[in-house]
């Protein structure tokens, strides 16, 4: 079997799922992720028989509906990989944007308290912690099965965090302050589900993705509220947002804040806030 075969496997097999440029990008994450098997049973009839069974395995997860970086075990974001599972949300493009967002404002001599809130993989606290390595970074989530990935990742690419097992919807006290809170809560209301895609919808997280139509904007008031509390005089708190509710989300905040700013993503979608103490 070579990468051709593979190719033409994922466009034949995939296409009632995916259109073609989604299957050529999952080919080439998967191309790049499992190159090492593909190299090494071009060379070696002892492995083909394994290695053929594991791309088989795989295709029929991907037909399935399986997202390929929970085949692989492992997203790319902003510079690393990441180990993921079906108990952590895939890292996405727009959290990236967030984190360049921060990284603009901040320089990596500078020593900072920062939070992470509803962490999932860990992608945030660990990527900030790799920009600026003189900040002390802590990272809540309420999931015990996701915080054991994040702290694999925090391990495995030498990014101490301090990851707390908390349910941000009840009240609770940190003995610290924060110059930074980040946070890219659970946003998408139940009547957005139709409009997803059904990968996403069967084998992503319900509970790092769906909050309820009639209050979606809990997680956001819960960390607005955390930050008066938790903010240093100068902080701030970046979030990820629901694109649909940026102008209720920016108008929630202003109720608690001084100076709110509402940013676009690359899409030119309402994706990130910006929030003053
Ligand atoms: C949208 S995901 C974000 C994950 C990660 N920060 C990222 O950007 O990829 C939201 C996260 O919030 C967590 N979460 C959901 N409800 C929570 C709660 N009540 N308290 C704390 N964390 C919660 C989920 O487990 C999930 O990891």
């Amino acid at each position: 079997m070579t990468i051709q075969d593979i190719n033409n496997r994922f466009s034949e097999e995939l296409q009632n799922l995916y259109d073609s440029s989604e299957i050529q990008a999952i080919f080439r994450y998967y191309i790049e992720i499992r190159l090492n098997i593909i190299d090494s049973f071009l060379f070696n009839d002892d492995k083909m028989d394994f290695e053929i069974k594991t791309f088989e395995e795989d295709l029929l997860q991907l037909k399935d509906g399986k997202p390929v970086q929970q085949i692989v075990g492992r997203a790319f974001f902003y510079d690393f990989f990441f180990r993921v599972n079906e108990y952590t949300l895939i890292p996405r493009p727009e959290t990236e944007e967030l984190i360049y967002l921060i990284s603009e404002q901040y320089n990596k001599d500078q020593t900072l308290n920062v939070i992470d809130l509803g962490t999932g993989s860990g992608c945030i606290p660990i990527t900030i912690k790799k920009i600026l390595p003189q900040a002390a970074v802590s990272a809540i989530d309420i999931s015990t099965e996701a915080l054991a990935i994040a702290k694999q990742n925090a391990e495995e690419l030498n990014a101490p965090i301090n990851f707390i097992q908390q349910d941000l919807l009840e009240e609770f006290y940190l003995n610290q302050k924060f110059d930074i809170i980040i946070s890219n809560p659970p946003y998408i209301r139940e009547l957005e589900k139709a409009e997803m895609h059904e990968n996403v919808l069967n084998h992503e997280p319900h509970l790092a993705l769906f909050v309820s139509d009639e209050d979606p904007l809990i997680f956001y008031r819960r960390v607005a509220e955390i930050g008066l509390n938790h903010l240093t005089e100068n902080g701030k708190i970046f979030c990820e947002i629901n694109q649909y509710l940026g102008a209720e989300t920016k108008k929630m905040f202003e109720k608690y804040y001084k100076k709110v700013i509402l940013h676009q993503d690359i899409s030119g979608n309402d994706r990130m806030l910006e929030v003053y103490n």
